[in-house]
């Protein structure tokens, strides 16, 4: 924002709010000595971006559950990547790494995988209670 378009401007602490002429909003701290911009609700209450009428973003606390929404009306949990990671880990040592098969005498379609491919599955232990989003 140039200074001719600014048309509005509050300035403590070296950080700026600031309007300019298209309307478009700034909160600019990077001269602060500190900085943080923090956006502080009620329980209950929403923060929102909206972009064309669309929910980009939603962050809820109901003051027991967080929950963060990546789309808007989002349905689907996250993944939770280090879980994710320990159960595949898991899986490839203890599981893929060491199975053989069973091969029928003469050839043809092997039997399946020994030691069997159980006891390791996804579970909710593996997804975010807290971001969800969608396709
Ligand atoms: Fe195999």
């Amino acid at each position: 924002v140039s200074e001719a378009q600014i048309t509005a401007r509050e300035t403590f602490a070296g950080s700026a709010l600031e309007i300019d002429a298209a309307g478009d909003y700034v909160i600019d701290t990077h001269e602060a000595i500190g900085g943080d911009v923090r956006v502080q609700l009620a329980a209950g209450r929403r923060l929102m971006v909206v972009v064309g009428g669309r929910t980009i973003f939603e962050v809820t606390n109901d003051g027991a559950q967080t929950r963060i929404d990546l789309g808007g009306g989002s349905s689907e949990r996250l993944v939770l990547g280090d879980a994710l990671k320990s159960l595949l880990n898991e899986f490839f040592a203890q599981k893929f790494d060491v199975h053989v098969h069973v091969t029928p005498a003469g050839g043809g379609t092997s039997d399946p995988p020994l030691p069997a491919f159980q006891g390791t599955q996804m579970t909710d232990a593996q997804l975010s209670n807290t971001a969800r989003t969608k396709p």
